[in-house]
């Protein structure tokens, strides 16, 4: 078998890069702002991720997804992703972003080389995306949703983490956006990671998401989204061009089919999501390890990948906020 491969037999093929712990949105589930930020100096430089990368190419790795944080907050970062598609092997180049900024830079980046990009997205209303992240852009959301589009950064997936109370009342005007004006939706279950736990009347299975869908837009139909192997499940509403899926890192885990490692910005690779293991590789790198001694320590991560994740409901489970790790 050629390809990384964990000690589950699972093919390892995807990395994501945080780029910076920094974001521009405070959204409450997300920011726990008792972690103070990492000084600039813990941060790896491009030329260090691209290090990284071109090592993880070489192990296997075809596909990098660049996030945070917000990336959009990294200066240049369309250098950065010119530097990782010269890498052979690597031909996928993705980005997750808030939105805010990329209205300024998707035809810079498609320019670059990104393919593809997935927004976070929890509202459609201006109130609420004020109470929610701290700030009024929706609209530069909105507008840079469209932009992605039309500069060809195909499919944009919308990422909405639903929480009862909160947002759960425009699961059905998330869905129907599927329909017109087609967007690709995501509805996640909620995680909590280092954010503070939620109680149960706030906490939204799928299963429940899909009913609500069901019982008001019509029955969800299996479908497939065109690029990216990631743990959404897929459907369509009757006559919809966009699909719907849903991600239940809850009641449904996805991890035998897990096929990722994560960067965090200061340089350490993670094996798992929710799992406080990493190995560092900023060190070995800044103390000039060298191509196969970086290819030795990716694969060590990889091997230990757990089986699964031990997300509980109920408690604060990693020490690192989302945004340090990038979700
Ligand atoms: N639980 C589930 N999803 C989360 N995200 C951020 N924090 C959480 C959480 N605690 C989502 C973001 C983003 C995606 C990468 O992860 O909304 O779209």
């Amino acid at each position: 078998m050629t390809g990384l491969f964990d000690s589950h037999k699972r093919r390892i093929d995807y990395i994501r890069v945080s780029v910076t712990d920094r974001c521009n949105l405070k959204c409450s589930y997300c920011s726990d702002g008792s972690v103070p930020h990492l000084p600039r100096p813990e941060i790896l430089s491009y030329e260090e991720i691209q290090q990284v990368v071109q090592a993880a190419a070489a192990l296997g790795i075809r596909s990098v997804r660049l996030t945070g944080g917000e990336p959009l907050l990294r200066p240049n970062i369309s250098h950065l992703v010119g530097l990782l598609s010269d890498i052979e092997g690597i031909d996928d180049i993705s980005l997750t972003t808030n939105g805010t900024l990329l209205g300024r830079y998707a035809a810079r980046l498609a320019g670059a080389g990104l393919r593809r990009v997935n927004v976070s997205l929890d509202t459609l209303k201006a109130d609420r995306f004020q109470a929610i992240s701290g700030s009024d852009r929706l609209a530069e959301v909105i507008g840079g949703i469209t932009l992605a589009q039309s500069v060809g950064l195909q499919p944009v997936k919308i990422n909405m983490v639903v929480l009862g109370g909160t947002n759960d009342d425009e699961i059905l005007n998330l869905a129907r956006m599927s329909l017109d004006p087609g967007w690709h939706v995501r509805f996640i279950e909620y995680m909590p990671l280092n954010e503070p736990a939620v109680d149960s009347s706030q906490w939204i299975s799928v299963a429940e998401m899909m009913k609500r869908i069901e019982r008001t837009l019509g029955k969800l139909e299996p479908g497939k989204v065109a690029t990216g192997a990631g743990p959404a499940r897929y459907y369509r509403l009757p006559g919809a061009r966009g699909t719907l899926g849903f991600i239940s890192p809850m009641t449904d885990c996805f991890c035998s089919e897990c096929n990722r490692l994560r960067l965090t910005a200061n340089g350490r690779l993670r094996p798992c999501l929710v799992a406080d293991d990493e190995v560092d590789l900023k060190g070995p790198i800044r103390n000039g390890a060298g191509f196969e001694e970086l290819k030795r320590l990716i694969a060590q991560a990889a091997d230990r990948k757990p089986k699964r994740h031990n997300l509980t409901k109920r408690q604060n489970n990693s020490k690192r906020p989302m945004r340090q790790i990038g979700g």
